[in-house]
């Protein structure tokens, strides 16, 4: 499905109200990964309280360990610190990255702002390689701006 066919049922379901946020996002993951081929592991990892740490909230796709990470760690830790886009088109080419499943070729990670703030994230990992462009980015970015005004 194309993006822009995509980008109504992000709002329709986060703007739910009987869900609960986590069941909201579970959806919005579970929407992307069965509707874009490259999209194999969707996630969202948010800011842990306090912690200089993300925490992993809902996900879909294989189970992985990576439950907590602490910021700068892996791509989803320098994004936690850097506040902007990161796509890895090989992952095998990254020094700092924590590997959750052997089949995985590439990653992109866009962080989420609230109030100016980054607080969270959203990470794809793909097995095909090399399949983000700016095109996935803009779109994590609307379903981010989505997300921030559930929060
Ligand atoms: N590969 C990520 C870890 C999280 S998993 O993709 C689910 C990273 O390097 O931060």
């Amino acid at each position: 499905m194309l993006f822009k066919d995509l980008k109504p049922k992000v709002v329709d379901i986060l703007h739910t109200n009987s869900n609960s946020i986590t069941d909201r996002l579970h959806a919005v993951c579970q929407l992307l990964s069965d509707n874009i081929e490259y999209y194999d592991w969707v996630g969202f990892y948010f800011k842990n309280g306090d912690k200089e740490e993300l925490k992993l909230k809902t996900y879909v796709g294989e189970e992985t360990d990576h439950v907590i990470i602490p910021f700068g760690k892996g791509i989803c830790g320098q994004v936690a610190v850097s506040n902007e886009n990161f796509i890895v088109p090989d992952v095998q080419a990254q020094d700092n990255y924590i590997a959750c499943s052997f089949k995985v070729k590439s990653e992109i990670v866009v962080p989420l702002f609230k109030d100016g703030e980054n607080i969270g994230q959203i990470d794809i990992d793909s097995e095909t390689p090399d399949p983000f462009t700016d095109k996935d980015e803009r779109f994590l970015e609307f379903v981010n701006l989505e997300v921030a005004k559930i929060l």
